[in-house]
Protein backbone atom coordinates (compact mmCIF):
# COMPACT_ATOMS: atom_id res chain seq x y z
CA UNK A 1 0.00 0.00 0.00
CA UNK A 2 0.89 3.51 -0.45
CA UNK A 3 0.05 6.54 1.29
CA UNK A 4 -0.09 9.94 0.61
CA UNK A 5 3.85 10.95 1.59
CA UNK A 6 5.21 7.89 0.12
CA UNK A 7 7.29 9.09 -3.35
CA UNK A 8 7.44 5.53 -4.62
CA UNK A 9 5.50 4.46 -8.21
CA UNK A 10 2.67 2.76 -7.10
CA UNK A 11 3.38 0.17 -10.45
CA UNK A 12 6.42 -0.48 -9.73
CA UNK A 13 7.57 -3.90 -8.78
CA UNK A 14 7.43 -4.93 -5.06
CA UNK A 15 11.03 -5.59 -3.93
CA UNK A 16 12.63 -7.67 -6.49
CA UNK A 17 13.61 -11.31 -5.30
CA UNK A 18 14.20 -14.04 -7.16
CA UNK A 19 13.66 -16.43 -4.15
CA UNK A 20 11.31 -15.46 -1.09
CA UNK A 21 14.07 -16.16 1.35
CA UNK A 22 15.37 -12.95 3.46
CA UNK A 23 17.94 -10.92 1.87
CA UNK A 24 21.08 -12.49 3.46
CA UNK A 25 19.99 -15.90 2.90
CA UNK A 26 19.20 -15.33 -0.91
CA UNK A 27 22.61 -13.80 -1.05
CA UNK A 28 24.32 -16.78 0.51
CA UNK A 29 22.24 -19.34 -1.72
CA UNK A 30 22.61 -17.66 -5.01
CA UNK A 31 26.59 -17.11 -4.68
CA UNK A 32 27.55 -19.67 -6.98
CA UNK A 33 25.22 -18.32 -9.46
CA UNK A 34 27.10 -15.16 -9.83
CA UNK A 35 30.39 -17.13 -9.72
CA UNK A 36 29.61 -19.09 -12.44
CA UNK A 37 28.45 -15.77 -14.51
CA UNK A 38 31.74 -14.30 -13.61
CA UNK A 39 33.59 -17.51 -15.10
CA UNK A 40 31.73 -17.36 -18.44
CA UNK A 41 32.73 -13.85 -18.93
CA UNK A 42 36.21 -14.74 -17.90
CA UNK A 43 36.66 -17.79 -19.94
CA UNK A 44 35.67 -15.79 -23.43
CA UNK A 45 37.96 -13.02 -22.35
CA UNK A 46 34.48 -10.30 -22.80
CA UNK A 47 36.76 -7.50 -20.31
CA UNK A 48 39.53 -7.18 -22.72
CA UNK A 49 36.90 -6.15 -25.70
CA UNK A 50 35.87 -4.01 -23.14
CA UNK A 51 39.66 -1.68 -23.07
CA UNK A 52 39.22 0.93 -25.39
CA UNK A 53 35.44 1.87 -24.49
CA UNK A 54 31.84 0.25 -24.08
CA UNK A 55 30.19 -1.78 -26.55
CA UNK A 56 27.06 -3.60 -26.91
CA UNK A 57 26.27 -7.20 -26.28
CA UNK A 58 26.00 -7.61 -30.48
CA UNK A 59 29.29 -6.23 -30.93
CA UNK A 60 31.02 -8.35 -27.61
CA UNK A 61 29.44 -11.11 -29.17
CA UNK A 62 30.77 -10.81 -32.36
CA UNK A 63 34.42 -10.11 -30.96
CA UNK A 64 34.23 -13.58 -28.75
CA UNK A 65 32.41 -15.75 -31.07
CA UNK A 66 29.49 -15.86 -28.39
CA UNK A 67 25.59 -15.89 -28.67
CA UNK A 68 24.30 -11.91 -27.66
CA UNK A 69 20.85 -12.14 -26.42
CA UNK A 70 22.38 -14.99 -24.07
CA UNK A 71 25.69 -13.00 -23.50
CA UNK A 72 23.23 -9.72 -22.62
CA UNK A 73 21.61 -11.62 -19.53
CA UNK A 74 24.96 -12.86 -18.00
CA UNK A 75 26.63 -9.07 -18.05
CA UNK A 76 23.35 -7.54 -16.47
CA UNK A 77 23.67 -9.96 -13.89
CA UNK A 78 27.45 -9.34 -13.76
CA UNK A 79 26.32 -5.49 -13.74
CA UNK A 80 24.12 -5.92 -10.89
CA UNK A 81 27.55 -6.23 -8.68
CA UNK A 82 29.38 -3.70 -9.84
CA UNK A 83 31.86 -5.31 -12.27
CA UNK A 84 30.31 -4.07 -15.63
CA UNK A 85 27.70 -1.23 -16.09
CA UNK A 86 24.47 -1.17 -18.64
CA UNK A 87 23.94 2.13 -20.20
CA UNK A 88 20.19 3.33 -21.67
CA UNK A 89 21.99 2.81 -24.91
CA UNK A 90 22.46 -1.26 -23.91
CA UNK A 91 26.35 -0.85 -23.81
CA UNK A 92 28.63 -2.44 -21.54
CA UNK A 93 31.77 -1.43 -19.67
CA UNK A 94 33.68 -2.28 -17.22
CA UNK A 95 33.52 -0.40 -13.58
CA UNK A 96 36.91 -0.26 -11.48
CA UNK A 97 35.97 -3.19 -9.53
CA UNK A 98 36.21 -5.05 -13.07
CA UNK A 99 38.99 -3.94 -14.15
CA UNK A 100 41.73 -6.73 -13.34
CA UNK A 101 39.23 -9.21 -15.07
CA UNK A 102 41.34 -8.18 -18.30
CA UNK A 103 44.25 -10.16 -19.26
CA UNK A 104 47.26 -8.56 -19.58
CA UNK A 105 47.12 -5.64 -16.98
CA UNK A 106 49.22 -5.28 -13.97
CA UNK A 107 47.95 -6.99 -10.94
CA UNK A 108 45.02 -9.11 -13.78
CA UNK A 109 43.52 -11.52 -11.11
CA UNK A 110 41.75 -13.22 -14.53
CA UNK A 111 43.95 -16.29 -13.96
CA UNK A 112 43.01 -15.95 -10.10
CA UNK A 113 39.41 -16.32 -11.41
CA UNK A 114 39.56 -19.21 -13.83
CA UNK A 115 41.03 -21.11 -10.95
CA UNK A 116 38.60 -20.31 -8.31
CA UNK A 117 35.62 -20.89 -10.35
CA UNK A 118 37.23 -23.82 -12.06
CA UNK A 119 35.64 -27.62 -11.99
CA UNK A 120 38.35 -28.58 -9.27
CA UNK A 121 36.70 -26.23 -7.05
CA UNK A 122 33.30 -26.41 -8.09
CA UNK A 123 32.76 -30.30 -8.08
CA UNK A 124 34.92 -30.36 -4.71
CA UNK A 125 32.22 -28.18 -3.09
CA UNK A 126 30.02 -30.88 -3.98
CA UNK A 127 31.09 -32.82 -1.50
CA UNK A 128 31.43 -30.51 1.43
CA UNK A 129 28.40 -31.92 3.19
CA UNK A 130 30.26 -35.63 3.42
CA UNK A 131 33.37 -33.65 4.01
CA UNK A 132 31.20 -32.82 6.84
CA UNK A 133 30.61 -35.98 8.17
CA UNK A 134 34.18 -36.44 9.06
CA UNK A 135 37.29 -37.34 7.37
CA UNK A 136 38.77 -36.32 3.86
CA UNK A 137 38.62 -33.71 1.63
CA UNK A 138 36.41 -32.57 -0.40
CA UNK A 139 38.24 -32.58 -3.19
CA UNK A 140 39.58 -36.25 -2.53
CA UNK A 141 36.29 -37.13 -2.39
CA UNK A 142 35.35 -35.28 -5.52
CA UNK A 143 38.64 -36.62 -7.37
CA UNK A 144 39.65 -39.95 -5.56
CA UNK A 145 43.40 -38.40 -4.69
CA UNK A 146 44.40 -35.70 -2.73
CA UNK A 147 45.02 -31.76 -4.14
CA UNK A 148 48.34 -31.66 -4.92
CA UNK A 149 49.20 -35.83 -5.96
CA UNK A 150 46.05 -34.97 -8.30
CA UNK A 151 48.19 -31.77 -10.06
CA UNK A 152 51.53 -33.60 -10.21
CA UNK A 153 49.12 -36.38 -12.37
CA UNK A 154 47.37 -33.10 -14.00
CA UNK A 155 49.64 -31.10 -15.88
CA UNK A 156 46.39 -28.73 -17.18
CA UNK A 157 45.18 -28.40 -13.73
CA UNK A 158 48.41 -27.53 -12.32
CA UNK A 159 48.90 -24.59 -15.11
CA UNK A 160 45.64 -23.61 -13.80
CA UNK A 161 46.44 -23.35 -10.34
CA UNK A 162 49.79 -22.00 -10.93
CA UNK A 163 48.56 -19.32 -12.75
CA UNK A 164 45.57 -18.66 -10.07
CA UNK A 165 48.39 -18.52 -7.31
CA UNK A 166 50.91 -16.01 -9.08
CA UNK A 167 47.90 -13.74 -9.82
CA UNK A 168 46.34 -13.96 -5.93
CA UNK A 169 50.04 -13.67 -4.75
CA UNK A 170 50.84 -11.03 -7.36
CA UNK A 171 49.35 -8.19 -5.22
CA UNK A 172 50.24 -9.44 -1.94
CA UNK A 173 53.96 -10.19 -2.61
CA UNK A 174 55.28 -6.60 -2.75
CA UNK A 175 53.59 -5.61 0.56
CA UNK A 176 54.80 -8.62 2.41
CA UNK A 177 58.18 -7.72 0.58
CA UNK A 178 58.32 -4.51 2.31
CA UNK A 179 56.66 -5.57 5.34
CA UNK A 180 59.48 -7.62 6.68
CA UNK A 181 63.88 -5.46 6.93
CA UNK A 182 65.92 -8.06 5.46
CA UNK A 183 69.46 -7.90 6.43
CA UNK A 184 71.53 -7.25 4.15
CA UNK A 185 73.80 -10.11 2.32
CA UNK A 186 70.95 -12.64 3.83
CA UNK A 187 70.14 -15.75 1.99
CA UNK A 188 66.67 -16.44 1.51
CA UNK A 189 64.68 -20.00 1.02
CA UNK A 190 61.33 -19.56 -0.36
CA UNK A 191 59.91 -22.73 0.72
CA UNK A 192 56.14 -23.66 -2.02
CA UNK A 193 57.80 -20.61 -3.30
CA UNK A 194 54.87 -21.20 -6.48
CA UNK A 195 56.92 -19.30 -9.78
CA UNK A 196 58.92 -17.14 -7.43
CA UNK A 197 56.87 -13.64 -7.03
CA UNK A 198 57.46 -13.45 -3.72
CA UNK A 199 61.32 -13.99 -3.83
CA UNK A 200 61.57 -11.74 -6.79
CA UNK A 201 60.06 -9.16 -4.54
CA UNK A 202 62.03 -10.46 -1.85
CA UNK A 203 65.20 -9.64 -3.51
CA UNK A 204 64.47 -6.49 -5.16
CA UNK A 205 64.78 -5.34 -1.70
CA UNK A 206 68.68 -5.04 -1.73
CA UNK A 207 71.04 -5.61 -4.65
CA UNK A 208 72.93 -8.11 -1.77
CA UNK A 209 70.37 -10.17 -0.86
CA UNK A 210 70.61 -13.63 -2.38
CA UNK A 211 67.39 -16.82 -2.54
CA UNK A 212 66.42 -20.03 -3.44
CA UNK A 213 63.25 -20.85 -4.89
CA UNK A 214 62.02 -24.00 -3.83
CA UNK A 215 59.03 -25.80 -5.13
CA UNK A 216 57.52 -28.78 -7.09
CA UNK A 217 59.89 -29.07 -10.31
CA UNK A 218 56.80 -28.64 -13.06
CA UNK A 219 56.27 -25.48 -10.71
CA UNK A 220 59.79 -24.07 -9.93
CA UNK A 221 60.31 -24.97 -14.43
CA UNK A 222 57.76 -21.55 -15.02
CA UNK A 223 59.57 -19.50 -12.23
CA UNK A 224 58.84 -15.51 -12.89
CA UNK A 225 62.95 -15.05 -11.92
CA UNK A 226 64.52 -14.04 -15.44
CA UNK A 227 64.88 -10.63 -14.36
CA UNK A 228 68.54 -8.26 -14.89
CA UNK A 229 68.69 -6.97 -11.58
CA UNK A 230 68.56 -10.61 -9.86
CA UNK A 231 70.67 -11.92 -12.20
CA UNK A 232 73.57 -14.53 -10.04
CA UNK A 233 71.49 -14.26 -7.09
CA UNK A 234 69.11 -16.94 -6.82
CA UNK A 235 68.98 -20.43 -7.90
CA UNK A 236 65.24 -22.79 -8.19
CA UNK A 237 65.34 -25.95 -6.70
CA UNK A 238 63.07 -28.55 -7.31
CA UNK A 239 62.27 -31.23 -4.68
CA UNK A 240 59.81 -32.33 -1.52
CA UNK A 241 58.96 -30.48 1.23
CA UNK A 242 58.26 -33.33 2.60
CA UNK A 243 61.71 -34.79 2.67
CA UNK A 244 64.30 -32.09 2.33
CA UNK A 245 64.37 -28.50 1.72
CA UNK A 246 67.79 -26.52 0.93
CA UNK A 247 69.84 -25.95 3.97
CA UNK A 248 72.25 -22.69 4.65
CA UNK A 249 69.33 -20.29 4.46
CA UNK A 250 69.21 -17.26 6.99
CA UNK A 251 65.49 -17.08 6.19
CA UNK A 252 62.93 -19.69 5.13
CA UNK A 253 59.61 -18.89 3.77
CA UNK A 254 56.77 -20.41 4.26
CA UNK A 255 53.95 -18.19 2.27
CA UNK A 256 50.24 -19.96 1.85
CA UNK A 257 51.83 -23.53 2.51
CA UNK A 258 50.82 -24.16 6.05
CA UNK A 259 47.29 -23.30 5.75
CA UNK A 260 47.31 -26.15 2.78
CA UNK A 261 47.84 -29.24 5.53
CA UNK A 262 46.60 -30.23 8.50
CA UNK A 263 48.82 -29.82 11.79
CA UNK A 264 50.65 -33.61 11.45
CA UNK A 265 51.82 -32.67 7.70
CA UNK A 266 52.14 -29.17 8.67
CA UNK A 267 54.73 -30.53 11.10
CA UNK A 268 56.24 -32.49 8.41
CA UNK A 269 56.80 -29.39 6.41
CA UNK A 270 58.21 -27.25 9.69
CA UNK A 271 60.21 -30.42 10.90
CA UNK A 272 62.34 -30.26 6.65
CA UNK A 273 62.56 -26.61 7.31
CA UNK A 274 63.79 -27.04 11.21
CA UNK A 275 66.58 -29.89 9.44
CA UNK A 276 67.98 -27.16 7.32
CA UNK A 277 68.08 -24.49 9.45
CA UNK A 278 70.92 -23.65 11.76
CA UNK A 279 69.85 -22.43 15.33
CA UNK A 280 68.59 -18.56 15.16
CA UNK A 281 67.94 -18.96 11.62
CA UNK A 282 64.62 -16.96 11.38
CA UNK A 283 60.93 -18.48 10.34
CA UNK A 284 58.75 -16.34 8.24
CA UNK A 285 55.00 -17.87 8.14
CA UNK A 286 53.24 -15.55 5.78
CA UNK A 287 49.54 -16.67 6.14
CA UNK A 288 46.17 -15.31 7.53
CA UNK A 289 46.25 -15.33 11.03
CA UNK A 290 42.57 -15.67 12.40
CA UNK A 291 41.33 -13.31 15.12
CA UNK A 292 39.82 -16.28 17.08
CA UNK A 293 36.92 -15.85 19.33
CA UNK A 294 34.55 -15.77 16.58
CA UNK A 295 35.41 -12.21 15.35
CA UNK A 296 34.48 -12.31 11.47
CA UNK A 297 37.79 -12.04 9.51
CA UNK A 298 37.98 -12.29 5.47
CA UNK A 299 39.77 -15.65 5.76
CA UNK A 300 36.81 -17.17 7.02
CA UNK A 301 36.34 -18.09 3.63
CA UNK A 302 39.35 -18.86 2.43
CA UNK A 303 39.74 -21.65 5.85
CA UNK A 304 36.59 -23.39 4.33
CA UNK A 305 38.49 -23.50 0.25
CA UNK A 306 41.52 -25.40 2.68
CA UNK A 307 38.54 -27.64 4.09
CA UNK A 308 37.17 -28.50 0.81
CA UNK A 309 40.34 -28.54 -1.35
CA UNK A 310 43.34 -29.82 0.79
CA UNK A 311 42.34 -30.62 4.46
CA UNK A 312 43.99 -27.23 5.23
CA UNK A 313 43.39 -24.68 7.85
CA UNK A 314 43.87 -20.75 8.89
CA UNK A 315 44.93 -20.93 12.26
CA UNK A 316 45.08 -18.47 15.09
CA UNK A 317 48.25 -17.00 16.59
CA UNK A 318 47.67 -19.36 19.50
CA UNK A 319 47.55 -21.85 16.97
CA UNK A 320 50.53 -20.53 15.36
CA UNK A 321 52.48 -20.49 18.44
CA UNK A 322 51.92 -24.01 19.72
CA UNK A 323 52.50 -25.42 16.17
CA UNK A 324 56.09 -23.76 15.94
CA UNK A 325 56.97 -24.96 19.43
CA UNK A 326 56.40 -28.64 18.39
CA UNK A 327 58.67 -27.81 15.23
CA UNK A 328 61.63 -26.85 17.19
CA UNK A 329 60.53 -22.74 16.47
CA UNK A 330 59.92 -19.89 18.69
CA UNK A 331 57.18 -17.26 17.61
CA UNK A 332 58.72 -14.35 17.97
CA UNK A 333 56.16 -11.90 16.74
CA UNK A 334 53.56 -11.49 14.37
CA UNK A 335 53.75 -8.30 11.91
CA UNK A 336 50.40 -7.46 10.07
CA UNK A 337 51.05 -6.37 6.23
CA UNK A 338 48.41 -4.18 4.35
CA UNK A 339 47.10 -7.62 2.59
CA UNK A 340 45.29 -10.51 3.79
CA UNK A 341 48.05 -12.64 5.22
CA UNK A 342 50.61 -11.70 7.80
CA UNK A 343 53.94 -12.27 8.89
CA UNK A 344 54.62 -14.87 11.65
CA UNK A 345 57.78 -14.45 12.75
CA UNK A 346 59.53 -17.17 14.57
CA UNK A 347 63.43 -18.42 15.45
CA UNK A 348 64.81 -21.68 15.29
CA UNK A 349 65.60 -22.71 18.76
C1 LIG B 1 49.12 -22.40 -2.14
S1 LIG B 1 50.53 -22.57 -3.13
C2 LIG B 1 51.54 -21.25 -2.53
C3 LIG B 1 52.56 -20.78 -3.53
C4 LIG B 1 53.32 -19.52 -3.11
N1 LIG B 1 54.05 -19.69 -1.87
C5 LIG B 1 52.38 -18.34 -3.03
O1 LIG B 1 52.17 -17.81 -1.94
O2 LIG B 1 51.88 -17.93 -4.08
C6 LIG B 1 51.29 -24.02 -2.46
C7 LIG B 1 52.58 -24.42 -3.14
O3 LIG B 1 53.11 -25.59 -2.50
C8 LIG B 1 53.70 -26.39 -3.50
N2 LIG B 1 53.80 -27.79 -3.02
C9 LIG B 1 52.78 -28.63 -2.75
N3 LIG B 1 53.26 -29.81 -2.32
C10 LIG B 1 54.61 -29.70 -2.34
C11 LIG B 1 55.66 -30.58 -1.98
N4 LIG B 1 55.40 -31.81 -1.52
N5 LIG B 1 56.93 -30.13 -2.09
C12 LIG B 1 57.20 -28.87 -2.54
N6 LIG B 1 56.22 -27.98 -2.89
C13 LIG B 1 54.96 -28.40 -2.78
C14 LIG B 1 52.76 -26.24 -4.66
O4 LIG B 1 53.38 -26.63 -5.86
C15 LIG B 1 52.42 -24.77 -4.60
O5 LIG B 1 53.28 -23.98 -5.38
Amino acid sequence: MTGPGDSRDPLAPARPSASSAPPVLHDVMFGHVRSAALRAVAVHRIPDHLADGPRTAEELAALSGTDAAVLRRVLRLLAGRGLFHEDEQGRFRLEPAGQPLRTGVAHSQHPAVLMITDPMIARSAGELPRTLDGGRSSFELAYGSPFFEHLRKSPEDRAVFDAGMAAFSGPEDELVARGYAFPEGARVVDVGGGRGGLLRAVLDRGPSLEGVLFDRPATVAGHLLDEPGLAGRWRAEGGDFFEAVPPGGDFYLLKHILHDWNDEDALRILGSVRRAAAAGARLLVVDAVLPGGGVPHPAVELDIVMLMVVEGRERTAAEFEELLARAGFRLHRILPTPSLPSIVEAVAV
